[in-house]
């Protein structure tokens, strides 16, 4: 069983935000792989640096489907982001900065956070990202 599992829960749109989780979910097990098997320093340094690197991507890129589609609760996300990537740059700085301790927590906080916010944040995208079916007559 993979550290972090995707599952049908995680699904938002079939497309391009399911793949953007879908690669996240790939680089944290790649992460927790690396920290748990006592890779050097520099190979944690350089998969951090994927993982932090392609999640500002990926933030980024679903703000700006947000702002496409209208999404009314983009402002209040996009501070969930903020927030979520400070945290992050703050772990990176202090494993840079030699704090051992820092490695085991990077991917369990990043599974955690990704599985919730995506659960409960990015899940109030659905209705506003699926395809529309124009009603027929007769049909409520
Ligand atoms: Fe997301
Ligand atoms: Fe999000």
């Amino acid at each position: 069983m993979a550290y972090f599992e995707w599952g049908p829960d995680l699904v938002i749109d079939n497309g391009a935000l399911d793949e953007d989780h879908q690669k996240l979910v790939a680089l944290v097990n790649e992460l927790h792989t690396a920290t748990s098997q006592g890779l050097g320093h520099t190979v944690v340094a350089k998969v951090l640096s994927e993982v932090v690197l392609y999640t500002q991507e990926h933030l980024v890129r679903e703000e700006a489907l947000m702002a496409a589609i209208g999404f009314p609760g983009l402002a209040g996300h996009k501070q969930v982001h903020d927030r979520f990537m400070a945290d992050m740059r703050d772990l990176q700085q202090k494993y840079a900065n030699g704090s051992i301790t820092v490695a085991s927590q990077l991917s369990s906080k990043l599974r955690d956070w990704l599985s919730i916010h995506i659960r409960r944040s990015d899940k109030e995208l659905v209705p506003y990202v699926k395809p529309k079916h124009p009603r027929r007559a007769g049909v409520a």
